[in-house]
């Protein structure tokens, strides 16, 4: 049906055009402020940030480098007072350095680099009528780097596969990284998926043991010495002296930033891969079920769905029984079926005669507490070794699962398929309908419905919502919707919904189609469905991250500014956020529209 020209509620605002400016560009009427940059004090004693006078001591108390998810938690009714917690995904010592020599890096430009991962909490706040959030110290202001101790937890704690020389227990790792995307879990604390830790682990090639190789090849670890070099400063980075460091990364963690005193813990329960992220939601008995993608090319889906059932309220007493939610329970993974002829899917991306990518599945179960369902592999295996479970059982290969979360209202799931430029390559599978196009530059975004729309069903129907791209470009898809009304889009990364139950998607990689990243609104249900709107862009060569979209505020992490092909810290091509002749800064930007009565809602009403 044609649309009629009113935009669907809560998307009522001035598209922003594509572009590549070295800014964050919003529509028209709205306003924008830096909430938190890279090296700002979270902690105090924290030094004001000084680029050229960076030290360890200085990072572990400063915000990290290269914020990826981000929550924004309100403290009160009005979102006055909050606390973001972000990801600090990974460093760009060429961009944090001046004169950086990554054959010679020194052992303090390390120390910084390992206090400069991890995660930030910090107190934000704002004025009534302003949503500019700024950082404040307060007692829940926390860092997590790689030296905070983490308590593993579920059936993998303590396996012989997880136990170093530092640690004969196997329950005790010291932090975290690569932390990507993440969720809210519906008990308050947050949840944080540790993405590429294969580059941190140095040797895997001088391995002995032909199986463990395998395994670490498996996820990416291979050869000799890291980018980083971390190697040279840490033995357990180094695979020939503690070969299961690497085991004790790959994790789903969880942290209560509610109690800065409590130890994060890290989800065996939820297997072991390149996790962009976890979002739970609640069955209708009470389990709560969790959904994560790994991240790769050719990677698989995953469900959890826990024995427990959730305590309600926010004692402390219910979020420590559900923070253990995630550590007893089934592992599954997702197999895919097309309802189109084989034929009809040869890879262009132009629709099948039924017009829709979409068709049917099943949750195929991995290993439940200390079973397996996998034969040949302990349960212990599937959870450290969970990408081997799922091939043994014929999982759907995917083109890069990214961001996964149920809508609050419909219950529908949302994935977001970055790109797989190898799908159809010699030796590499071809199309298939839920990836229907070789050499897959732009991605697409997947919605899934439970069986009877129940959360703990193990089959499921799915469609692809979006095939991206250049709307002009007839290998894509936008629900149907005229696609000469659209925004271009590529390598969707990142879900979120509005509490009109619109699906905002944030982008990582749109210079295939030669334009900054941004963050897009789609409304899902209605005359509108399909009609993707830009909302914002980021600066050039950064990725549009974590954004939250509240009534009044969007918030969004804007990572790796500048860092295009040929630039570095001796060579910027960006000055964003500070200007002038700056170095850029990855950095957290809200985004509001003022009105007579303090803020207005986003989108409109
Ligand atoms: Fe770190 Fe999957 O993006
Ligand atoms: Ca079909
Ligand atoms: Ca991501
Ligand atoms: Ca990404």
């Amino acid at each position: 049906p044609a649309p009629d020209g009113r935009p669907a509620p809560g998307t009522d605002f001035p598209r922003v055009q594509p572009n590549t400016r070295d800014a964050v560009v919003i529509p028209e009427g709205y306003e924008q402020g830096i909430v938190i940059r890279w090296g700002d004090p979270v902690l105090p004693g924290a030094p004001e940030f000084d680029f050229g006078k960076q030290t360890a001591a200085a990072q572990e108390k400063q915000f990290g480098f290269n914020c990826d998810f981000a929550a924004v938690l309100p403290l009160d009714h009005f979102g006055l007072v909050n606390l973001l917690v972000t990801n600090h995904e990974y460093t760009s010592e060429n961009f944090m350095f001046t004169g950086y020599d990554e054959d010679n890096p020194t052992e303090e430009q390390v120390r910084i680099a390992w206090a400069a991962h991890g995660l930030s909490v910090v107190m934000v706040t704002r004025p009534f009528h302003s949503g500019h959030l700024r950082p404040r110290m307060s007692p829940f202001n926390r860092r997590i780097t790689l030296h905070t101790p983490f308590r593993v937890t579920g059936p993998a704690a303590g396996s012989d596969l997880l136990k170093t020389p530092a640690d004969p227990s196997g329950t005790l790792v010291h932090g975290t990284m690569n932390n990507c995307a993440g969720g809210v879990t519906p008990w308050g604390t947050i949840l944080s998926g540790e993405e590429n830790v294969n580059q941190y682990f140095a040797n895997a090639d001088l391995v002995a043991d032909e199986t463990t190789r395998r395994r670490l090849a498996r996820y990416g670890i291979r050869g000799k010495e890291t980018v980083r070099k971390w190697e040279r400063f840490d033995s357990r980075f180094d695979l020939t002296k503690q070969v299961n460091e690497a085991n004790r990364f790959g994790w789903v963690i969880e942290l209560d930033p509610h109690d800065p005193n409590s130890t994060p813990v890290k989800h065996t329960a939820l297997g072991r891969f390149k996790h962009e992220c976890a979002n739970v939601r609640v069955a209708h008995d009470g389990r709560v079920v969790a959904y994560s993608g790994d991240d790769e090319r050719f990677e698989y889906i995953y469900k959890f769905i826990s024995d427990k059932k959730m305590k309600h309220g926010d004692s402390a007493h219910a979020r420590r029984h559900n923070m253990t939610l995630l550590d007893e329970g089934t592992l599954y993974v997702a197999r895919f079926t097309g309802d189109s002829p084989p034929a009809e899917i040869d890879g262009s991306g132009r629709l099948p005669s039924d017009g829709e990518f979409d068709g049917v599945g099943e949750w195929i179960p991995l290993a439940a507490g200390k079973r397996s369902f996998v034969d040949g592999m302990t349960a212990e295996e599937v959870y450290v070794f969970t990408r081997e479970a799922a091939d043994k059982v014929h999982a759907t290969k995917m083109d890069r699962p990214e961001d996964i979360q149920a809508h609050p209202r419909t219950g529908r799931i949302y994935c977001a398929l970055s790109n797989n430029v190898e799908r159809g390559n010699p030796g590499k599978e071809g199309a298939t309908e839920p990836n229907p196009r070789v050499n897959n530059k732009h991605g697409q975004v997947l919605e899934l419905e439970e069986a009877r729309g129940d959360a703990l069903a193990l089959r499921f129907s799915w469609r692809l919502l979006l095939v991206c791209g250049d709307p002009r470009s007839p290998d894509t898809y936008f629900a149907g919707f005229p696609k000469d009304q659209v925004s271009p889009i590529s390598s969707p990364d990142n879900v979120a919904f509005d509490r009109h139950g619109n699906l905002w998607i944030s982008t990582d990689s749109a210079g295939a189609l030669g334009i900054n990243d941004g963050l897009y609104a789609v409304p899902l249900e209605g005359r509108r469905r399909g009609d993707l709107k830009l909302f914002l862009t980021v600066p050039k060569g950064a990725e549009t991250c974590g954004p939250v979209v509240q009534d009044k505020i969007v918030t969004v992490c804007v990572q790796h500014p500048g860092e295009v092909d040929g630039a570095s810290a001796d060579k910027p091509v960006s000055h964003w956020p500070d200007g002038g002749k700056s170095q850029p800064r990855p950095s957290v930007v809200a985004v509001w529209k003022p009105g007579r009565h303090g803020l207005s809602d986003i989108g409109g009403r």
